[in-house]
């Protein structure tokens, strides 16, 4: 298939579909247990419909907002999901290149399968980054992770906190998902400091000290006793700690509450994404979009509320911003273009976003972002949720 006749996303999952492994594509695509939160993340945007303005002047829309003090060039921006390179060779760098020609910001993830250097050097000046974070029972892992990525230019952290426990997905272990030998976290220095294996795992490494980690159990496994993230995090004295070891901006990805959007504001943060990690964590809780209100509410535009999940065409990122988001993210989406080619798959999924994007705004009568509001929307009720 040309990437001419890949003409919706729903067309390039499709397309991308063939071109992955059964372990890539299950681990890329699956939610966690039922999968129910994983549907509903889509079948939210479905209960919403759309009340257009007419007679509006929309010969000259402005689809642009501002993330960090910098202009994107639409409201969506890419999510961190780890190892990328299972999809394609150029993995994080081509996301990250495409992104730079897009002019739209880019989350890494700690489990990034291309070093945050390479990856920041692609769209360095022209588009600003995220590393995201998971905090490890060896705090110090997490720290020399965040100090590297302040000084390779990175402008946020996102401390991602839906996942003191790795939630169950099947898939993985009936795959026995792996990281494939020839590929490698190259975020961290030292395997042996690296919570990538169970501890079991990691004694039967042997703690090769030294080399990144090479294969093993993956990140996203279930492991037996692999309590790879430090589940004692907590408000009380987390985030202050990690503003005591960085001067980035401090933002949670995994909030889906008025309370903890509350305390979020409390503890200082600089901004929350509203994310259940794609339906990979808790399955049965709501969708990021139901989530959304309560949140912009609560926040009550002291800090930006962005949001992932679920989002699959412009018509979903006017319809989250019409509930309040600032802006949205998409993990699945260029993980499915690299799939199917590579740096210019990333590029096709982005454009035919912002089209559709700029299309909707057009038809609904908006010149600008500023201009989306909730009364462009009605809320309809369908069966099957
Ligand atoms: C993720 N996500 C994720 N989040 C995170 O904070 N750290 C990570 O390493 C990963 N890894 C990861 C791998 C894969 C394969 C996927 C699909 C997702 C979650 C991601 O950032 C985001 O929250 C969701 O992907 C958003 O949902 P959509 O856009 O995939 O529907």
């Amino acid at each position: 298939m040309s990437n001419l006749e890949v003409l919706s996303i729903a067309e390039l999952e499709a397309a991308a579909m063939e071109k992955m492994d059964k372990m890539t594509r299950e681990y890329y695509n699956s939610g966690s247990d039922r999968e129910i939160t994983l549907r509903d993340n889509l079948a939210a945007f479905d209960r919403y419909r759309l009340r257009p303005r007419v007679l509006k002047d929309v010969s000259r829309i402005d689809t642009s907002t501002q993330l960090w003090g910098k202009k994107i060039s639409f409201p969506l921006c890419i999510a961190p999901a780890a190892m990328a390179k299972l999809a394609h060779p150029s993995g994080e760098v081509g996301i990250s290149r495409a992104a730079a020609n897009a002019g739209v910001a880019v989350g890494l993830s700690s489990f990034s399968t291309s070093s945050m250097e390479d990856v920041v050097a692609q769209g360095a000046g022209a588009i600003d980054y995220a590393i995201q974070l998971y905090v490890f029972q060896n705090r110090k892992t997490s720290e020399v992770l965040v100090r590297r990525a302040e000084r390779a230019g990175f402008k946020a952290v996102f401390l991602t906190v839906d996942t003191p426990y790795l939630g169950r997905r099947i898939n993985e272990v009936r795959n026995r998902f792996k990281l494939p030998p020839h590929l490698q976290l190259l975020n961290f220095e030292n395997p042996g400091d690296v919570a990538v294996y169970s501890e079991n795992e990691t004694k039967a490494h042997g703690g090769d000290k030294g080399k990144p980690p090479a294969a093993g159990a993956g990140v996203d496994s279930i492991l037996p006793q692999g309590n790879v993230n430090d589940a004692s995090l907590n408000w009380e004295t987390d985030i202050q700690w990690l503003r005591s070891i960085t001067k980035l901006e401090i933002w949670v990805k995994g909030i889906l509450t008025a309370e903890d959007t509350l305390l979020a504001v409390q503890h200082g943060v600089d901004g929350i994404i509203i994310s259940n990690h794609g339906g990979r964590q808790l399955d049965g809780v709501t969708s990021t979009l139901d989530a959304l209100p309560e949140c912009v509410a609560a926040a009550a535009g002291r800090i930006p509320v962005h949001i992932d999940g679920g989002i699959r065409r412009g018509t979903d990122i006017f319809k989250a911003l019409a509930l309040g988001a600032d802006c949205c993210w998409v993990g699945r989406i260029p993980l499915w273009g690299l799939a199917y080619d590579g740096q210019a798959g990333v590029e096709l999924a982005l454009k035919l976003l912002y089209e559709e994007f700029k299309l909707c705004m057009s038809l609904a009568g908006c010149k600008s972002v500023k201009e989306i509001s909730r009364d462009h929307l009605i809320r309809v009720k369908t069966d099957g949720t």
